[in-house]
């Protein structure tokens, strides 16, 4: 099998320091073993993009990483993660994993399973749930022993290179099951794009697994921004310059009274 792994949650072994046992090791080791003890959800991150992405899109899409690693590492509850697809022989994605993933290398924290090869070869199709925009089906419930793909995209600039419905065609040339998130089913989403960020959808499945409710998820996790309608937006916009203009109106005045200039 052409995969390199490097299990890096499990690089801080008890059996590694026998002597001087390193206190912050033991509090970041503990929360690694558990979730890599019990069946519960996994979380992949399909990086078969990178190598088609602008360098631009690739340095931002590298970054979102390591930030969904770093939330992962600070849940009290972390969920094994892996990295699939990530082409080791890809030198500008392996300078932007120098550049932003350091914290994969970290012996202190949870990281990822790194692995060049496919989901198919990784686990068993039937417990795998490809996220996407697109999917026909939606999401009702975040299981243990399923593993919860995210495509390895971010879509803050136009890349020539990537379809709109990435992620849709990946799940289905794996042959695996798609599925949106039921942002519809729970909350007015009133302005923007539902193509949220891959921190914020992994936070909404990791809340949902803890506490089975959606609604609450999606308040904590979606931003402010895509609640309100762009009108609405305005509105507010609009009554601050009012505020504002007032405010500057009644400074004026009080100011040409002391002056004993007339007001305008
Ligand atoms: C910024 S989105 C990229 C959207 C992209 N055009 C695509 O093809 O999926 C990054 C990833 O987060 C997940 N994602 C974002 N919003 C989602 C939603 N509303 N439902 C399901 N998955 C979502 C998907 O796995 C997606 O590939």
């Amino acid at each position: 099998m052409n995969s390199i792994f490097r299990l890096e949650a499990c690089s801080v072994s008890p059996m590694n320091t026998p002597k001087k046992f390193n206190q912050n090791a033991k509090n970041a080791w503990y929360p690694a073993a558990r979730a890599y003890r019990f069946d519960g959800p996994k979380l992949a991150v399909d990086c078969g993009f990178l190598g088609d992405l602008s360098p631009r899109g690739l340095q931002l899409t590298v970054l979102q990483l390591k930030y969904l690693v770093s939330q992962n590492r600070d849940f009290r509850s972390p969920w094994p993660m892996h990295f699939v697809n990530f082409d080791q022989n890809n030198q500008s994605l392996l300078a932007a994993e120098d550049k932003h993933l350091g914290i994969l290398h970290s012996k202190n924290s949870i990281g990822a399973v790194v692995s060049s090869s496919s989901l198919a070869e990784n686990f068993d199709r039937n417990r795998v749930v490809y996220l996407s925009p697109d999917a026909d089906e939606e999401l009702e419930s975040v299981e243990d022993g399923h593993v919860y793909v995210l495509g390895g995209i971010v879509d803050r600039v136009v890349e020539r290179k990537i379809p709109r419905k990435a992620s849709f065609e990946a799940a289905s040339s794996a042959g695996v099951r798609s599925a949106r998130l039921p942002i519809d089913k729970f909350i007015e989403f009133k302005s923007g794009s539902k193509f949220l960020t891959l921190t914020a959808v992994h936070a909404i499945l990791h809340h949902v697994h803890l506490t089975g409710n959606w609604e609450e998820a999606f308040e904590k996790y979606i931003p402010i921004r895509n609640k309100k309608e762009s009108a609405e937006k305005n509105q507010h916009a609009r009554s601050k310059h009012i505020m504002i203009r007032e405010f500057n109106h009644r400074v004026q005045q009080i100011v040409a009274e002391k002056l004993g200039e007339e007001p305008k």
